[in-house]
């Protein structure tokens, strides 16, 4: 199909979208699909779209947004539903991003997913990308997700329709409805939860004009994870955020140090004075090791988050400017 042609069709469904909105279709709404039975929820802080009329889907001519005509032009469909994709960011954060990045635009091994043709397919459904999250690429590098139900995959699915839509439509998609929660209620967990650590008026004062993309404050408070490998080009990680560790000795000698490496059989470290110490861990019989992770706190978080908080947090981190 050549360019044209796509714009024409385009420009026909807008049109049957809009009149749709005028009259209301007789037909039954359409179902949701496969898995989202107990999938989105819209919360309070979403309007509720009509009864059959859940998932970002089927919301299309319903509730035109100011972003609609434009998705309609670059062919991109209606907006990710805003609950299904902050669920799927979480899982997404926590099983995929070690591979496919916190942006889930490639990182450490795994293929940018926010242009990956599967992805475009799949349309925030979950159909085209659940085989793959299931089954796994054997042999490629792209372990299976046996465990994860469809539900959640189509969440993991309407939060990789969001990203491709930030990136498709920058303008018109940048501050979508992410920032639904209530900056009081984000500001009293975030003086529970994280004032141990970080201060608004302190590292975090302007966090919301530094990161001014909402969906990647999202992400680099759920999991500040410093995507920087060896060899690779940019910044060198926070120094706050890198592991140490110490050492202790069977004769009472102890190290302390950045942690190098750590594995089954051996612990590498630098010490403050810039010089290099590891050792085999079943040749040094009585070795006490103790790593310690500042983001220990984060990863800890992700699994304690409920989705109100997340928004909530998010809220307040945007009155940050
Ligand atoms: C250990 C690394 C790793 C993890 C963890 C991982 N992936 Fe992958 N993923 C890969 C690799 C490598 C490929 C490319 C495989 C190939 O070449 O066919 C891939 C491919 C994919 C593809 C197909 C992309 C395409 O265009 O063909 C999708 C979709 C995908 N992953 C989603 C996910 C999701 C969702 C998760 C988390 C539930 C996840 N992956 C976790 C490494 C990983
Ligand atoms: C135990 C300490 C600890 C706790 C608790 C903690 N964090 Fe962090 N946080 C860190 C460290 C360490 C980093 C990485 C260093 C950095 O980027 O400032 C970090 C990074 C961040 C960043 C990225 C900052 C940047 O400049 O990119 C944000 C945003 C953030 N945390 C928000 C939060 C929020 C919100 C909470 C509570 C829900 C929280 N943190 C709880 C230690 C903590």
């Amino acid at each position: 199909m050549n360019f044209r042609a796509l714009l024409v069709l385009t420009a026909a469904f807008a049109l049957s979208a809009a009149q749709q909105t005028q009259n209301p279709p007789t037909t039954p709404p359409p179902q949701p699909p496969a898995g989202a039975a107990n999938g989105p929820q819209p919360g309070p802080a979403v309007k509720a779209p009509g009864p059959g009329q859940r998932t970002g889907e089927a919301v299309h001519g319903q509730q035109p947004s100011p972003a609609g005509g434009m998705a309609d032009f670059l062919a991109i469909g209606p907006p990710a539903d805003p609950e299904a994709a902050a669920r799927g960011q979480k899982l997404f954060v926590a099983n995929c991003a070690f591979c496919h990045g916190t942006n889930a635009n490639g990182g450490n091994g795994g293929p940018d997913l926010v242009r990956s043709l599967v992805v475009l397919h799949d349309k925030g459904t979950g159909a085209e990308i659940g085989p793959v999250v299931h089954n796994g690429r054997p042999g490629k590098g792209m372990p299976p997700f046996p465990s994860l139900t469809d539900a959640q995959i189509h969440d993991i699915a309407q939060f990789l329709k969001q990203r491709h839509q930030a990136a498709s439509n920058r303008m018109a998609y940048q501050i979508q409805n992410i920032v639904t929660g209530d900056p009081k209620a984000g500001e009293a967990y975030f003086n529970a939860h994280c004032a141990s650590c970080h201060s608004a008026t302190g590292d975090l004062a302007h966090i919301a004009t530094k990161i001014s993309d909402p969906v990647q404050l999202q992400q680099r408070f759920l999991y500040p994870k410093e995507e920087h490998y060896p060899g690779m080009p940019g910044p060198p990680p926070d120094p706050r955020a890198e592991r140490t560790v110490s050492v202790k000795l069977p004769d009472g000698q102890s190290y302390t140090g950045k942690l190098d490496h750590i594995d089954d059989f051996s612990v590498a470290l630098t010490d403050a004075s810039g010089q290099h110490h590891s050792w085999l861990l079943d040749q040094t019989p009585g070795i006490q090791v103790e790593v310690h992770d500042p983001l220990a706190a984060h990863a800890k978080l992700l699994t304690e988050y409920t989705n109100a908080d997340m928004h909530n947090i998010l809220a307040y981190l945007e009155t940050l400017k």
